[in-house]
């Protein structure tokens, strides 16, 4: 059993912070997302995967490396154009050879990890798994369509009116079959937006009376890659793992209340920190309120300010802002502070695509 996960793509909905930085490196509750896939995969006991990434030398293979710290044999697989999830596949036959494979996104999350549907995948031994997961917007993902025998018939993606609550997360199953659906006359086509897409493989081994099996995910699912999800991923990590860990140093002054990570060398000076907030090495918190589902990295200073639900990246200033920071996500090297002017004004210095939103 091998497995792929794909971090190339263009993460063109969370620009601008895709601008400098690679979507897969993102960090939700502290950690890089593409972590969370790592994780998850390494936990099945699988040892070879590959990672789809679309730059030689991608900030991707800098993070991860042979992968040995998690027990895995990385091979990076280049994918010079985003020409969609099931392209992913194809490109990835000669890694995969006859193994059956798990195939994760490498920007979603599942709260459970994968080892459910692998391990019927591995007892039962279909052709493909198909996941599922109960979503109230399924109308923007892959629909599996039923027969009323409850058999799979079809999955359709983006339907406008979906049959049923469920929609297919970014979690794939598949034997050495699926590669049948790039070849020869009846071989995928891309779509109307030039994507070899994924629902098309297992519509072709439907079609060709290849047994594929339903898993319905348990636990949640987030999918990050647009700026909403990833406050929401990062409040779910935070609500369902963040234990209380405090290295840093915390002053008489302050109060901590719910779970809280501190990191070494931070200091909390005269603040309220209300978890779950998790707050890495080295960061200066005064005078300050961090409130719940906060996440700020690495030598980050805030100064009189507030914050909550957001997630800070590391080395950005806070300073004396007057109004409460909320639902924000704050790229690296911000500067964000209150000076004196003769008349009240705004002063931006911001790049393509960004949001602000100022209060009446
Ligand atoms: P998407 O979120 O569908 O696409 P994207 O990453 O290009 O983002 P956006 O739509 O905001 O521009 O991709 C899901 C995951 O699959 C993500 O981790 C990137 C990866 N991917 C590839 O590796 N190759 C591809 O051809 C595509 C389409 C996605």
């Amino acid at each position: 059993m091998k497995a792929i996960i794909a971090a190339g793509g263009k993460g063109t909905r969370l620009r601008p912070l895709t601008f400098s930085s690679n979507k897969h490196l993102i960090p939700i509750a502290n950690k890089p997302l593409l972590l969370y896939p790592i994780e998850a995969v390494a936990e099945t006991g699988i040892r070879e995967v590959g990672i789809i990434v679309n730059e030689a030398h991608s900030p991707v293979e800098k993070l991860l490396g042979t992968g040995k710290q998690w027990g895995l044999k990385l091979t990076y697989i280049y994918q010079p154009k985003p020409l969609g999830l099931a392209h992913v596949v194809k490109i990835s036959q000669k890694f995969l050879g006859k193994s059956p494979f798990v195939y994760h996104l490498g920007d979603n999350i599942f709260s459970q990890g994968i080892k459910a549907p692998y391990e019927h995948f591995m007892k039962k031994k279909p052709d493909a798994v198909l996941t599922i997961v109960k979503h109230p917007e399924n109308y923007r993902l892959g629909v599996p369509f039923f027969d009323k025998n409850n058999q799979l018939v079809e999955v359709v993606e983006k339907p406008k009116n979906p049959p049923n609550q469920f929609g297919v997360p970014g979690l794939y199953l598949f034997n050495h079959h699926v590669f049948e659906a790039f070849k020869g006359k009846d071989a995928i086509k891309p779509s109307a937006r030039g994507e070899l897409e994924i629902v098309d493989l297992y519509n072709y081994l439907l079609k060709k009376d290849y047994r594929v099996d339903v898993a319905e995910i348990k636990g949640e699912w987030r999918d990050p890659g647009k700026f909403d999800d990833s406050l929401e991923a990062n409040r779910l990590i935070l609500d369902l793992h963040l234990k209380t860990s405090i290295k840093g140093k915390v002053d008489k002054d302050s109060k901590i209340s719910g779970p809280a990570e501190i990191g070494s060398g931070t200091q909390v000076v005269n603040s309220q920190i209300v978890g779950p907030a998790i707050i890495g090495q080295n960061v200066v918190i005064t005078d300050s309120y961090i409130g719940p589902h906060t996440s700020i990295a690495d030598d980050c200073e805030i100064v009189s300010s507030q914050i909550e639900n957001s997630i800070l990246m590391k080395s950005t200033h806070l300073i004396k802002v007057k109004a409460r920071i909320e639902a924000s996500m704050i790229g690296q090297d911000a500067d964000i502070r209150t000076i004196k002017t003769r008349t009240p004004s705004y002063s931006f210095f911001v790049g393509d695509h960004c949001k602000i939103q100022l209060p009446f």
